[in-house]
């Protein structure tokens, strides 16, 4: 049987330390669903459709990941697409009290459902989609922390405002 797990996230944008948790993720399962969330609490620069997109950029065409969005519980989701396991990283100290919140009101709802945490590489530690997208609304340089396609896709907002 395939072992399954989802990775929830506003991803706006994808950045490097997400793709490192892709990365550690896939190690230990064999397919992986990136789901993006539609509707998050946070306002967000990109559309749910250019979040896709971007994710899409990267892993089109690789068999074991899945790029989806979705709306509504996490738990309920998950279930719907086969997983039991949410996979999160974990950057620092700083991310454990939402993460803590968060993993055990999702246990609560569905006890069946694990949460796994996956700690980036140290080099990433620092990075998040808000810091990323204000360095590069100040001109600074993303290029090492983003990939090319979301590069691209940050320049495109820039020019338009
Ligand atoms: O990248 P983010 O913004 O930290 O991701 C947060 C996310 C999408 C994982 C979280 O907001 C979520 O799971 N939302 C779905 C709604 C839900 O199930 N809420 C109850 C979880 S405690």
């Amino acid at each position: 049987m395939k072992r399954t797990a989802i990775y929830p996230g506003s991803f706006d944008p994808p950045t490097n330390g997400h793709l490192d948790v892709i990365k550690r993720a896939l190690n230990i399962f064999d397919r992986l669903i990136v789901a993006v969330i539609v509707n998050t609490s946070k306002e967000t620069l990109f559309t749910i459709k250019e979040r896709e997109e971007m994710l899409l950029e990267i892993y089109g065409g690789r068999k074991n990941i899945e790029i989806t969005s979705f709306d509504g519980l996490l738990v309920d989701y998950a279930i719907n697409v086969g997983a039991r396991t949410i996979i999160r990283g974990l950057r620092a100290v700083s991310d454990f009290e939402y993460e803590f919140q968060m993993a055990l009101m999702n246990r609560r709802l569905n006890p069946d459902i694990q949460s796994v945490y996956l700690m980036p590489a140290p080099e990433f530690t620092y990075l998040s989609s808000s810091i990323v997208k204000e360095v590069h609304s100040l001109g600074g340089d993303v290029s090492k922390i983003v990939s090319p396609g979301v590069v691209k896709c940050l320049d495109s907002k820039s020019s338009r405002s």
